[in-house]
């Protein structure tokens, strides 16, 4: 598949000399969803500000459809390019919802029509469409993030770059935000790139990870990435609740061969388990149960809550 964004040996230091990056090397095709993962300060942020040119890379390389990002001017690259940045207060800066969500369009050039068309659709896919007229410092911070990525879609991009999309969102904005990125790779073939704390939605938003601790320390399918126990814990990284979940039935007795990082891999695996034993799952209690429990709440650091 063709490549949309290629980095090469991406360097980057602040001002006051924080190395933030280091040797950064990705590549990223069409239609992928990609997914960045990594502790605090590991360099996420910085990382999706350089792909959109808003720091300048120290050393290295960085090109979109094989051209250098610095042949390219401002219009070429959010044309290909929507970012929602971490912060929705780096975003929204005019005086209405709506012009937020018209500046990228308006300076692509776009009619009057075209823009107001493009600023309706995407305000009504994040659930804001009353909201055209509230002046976005006013909005909450769940719904600043929703405006944000508002702001994003409506320049229609060919690549969706997201700085952690699902934090302070209410479990119904986040699950619908999360089903909105599968939507738009799977059935507008939009690439997303989406650097994120937020493991339970890994899998659901990701064909491939690549684990950032400055540099890059893995790349891998979420199975890959999340049954690497030595590399989650170098890096405090954790895998999806639902996994854990099964390594604890597997104590007593479950047999899951493939543990799965999701609720839909879960229940083809008790599906799968359920038609190879009559229609019975057969959990119990055996000599290593009590002793292989307390090695899993060792390896994830439980701390026992009641
Ligand atoms: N404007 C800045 N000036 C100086 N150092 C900075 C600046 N922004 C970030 N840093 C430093 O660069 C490093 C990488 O920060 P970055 O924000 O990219 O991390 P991150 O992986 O996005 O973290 P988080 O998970 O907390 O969002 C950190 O050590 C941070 O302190
Ligand atoms: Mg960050």
């Amino acid at each position: 598949m063709r490549e949309i964004i290629t980095i090469k040996n991406l360097n980057y230091a602040y001002p006051d000399g924080v190395e933030a990056l280091k040797d950064v090397n990705i590549s990223i095709r069409k239609g992928e969803k990609v997914v960045i993962i990594g502790p605090n300060g590991a360099g996420k942020t910085t990382l999706l500000l350089n792909l959109n040119g808003v720091l300048e890379k120290e050393g290295g390389n960085i090109e979109i459809y094989g051209e250098n990002i610095e042949s390219l001017d401002r219009k070429d690259i959010i044309e290909h390019l929507g970012i929602v940045f971490q912060d929705p207060e780096d975003q929204l800066f005019m005086p209405t919802v709506f012009d937020d969500v018209a500046f990228g369009p308006t300076n692509l050039g776009l009619d009057e029509g075209e823009v107001k068309k493009r600023v309706r659709k995407a305000l009504a896919s994040v659930g804001l469409s009353d909201y055209e007229d509230r002046p976005p410092q006013n909005l909450s911070y769940g719904e600043k993030k929703k405006a944000s990525l508002a702001a994003a879609l409506s320049l229609e991009p060919d690549v969706l770059v997201l700085d952690e999309p699902t934090a302070e969102l209410d479990p119904k904005s986040r699950s619908e935000l999360i089903g909105k990125i599968w939507e738009l790779n799977e059935e507008e073939g939009i690439t997303t790139v989406i650097a994120t704390h937020d493991i339970n939605a890994v899998p659901e938003i990701a064909d491939r990870v690549y684990v950032l601790n400055r540099k890059i320390v893995a790349e891998g399918t979420p199975r890959e990435i999340f049954t690497n126990g030595k590399l989650l814990k170098e890096n405090n990284l954790d895998v999806p609740e639902i996994f854990k979940l099964f390594e604890v039935l597997n104590c007593f007795g479950l047999d899951s061969k493939e543990l799965p990082l999701s609720m839909d891999q879960a229940i083809d695996e008790l599906t799968k388990t359920m038609q190879t034993e009559n229609g019975h799952i057969h959990l119990h209690i055996h000599e290593h149960t009590h002793e292989d429990i307390e090695k899993l709440k060792d390896k994830y650091e439980h701390h026992q809550t009641s």
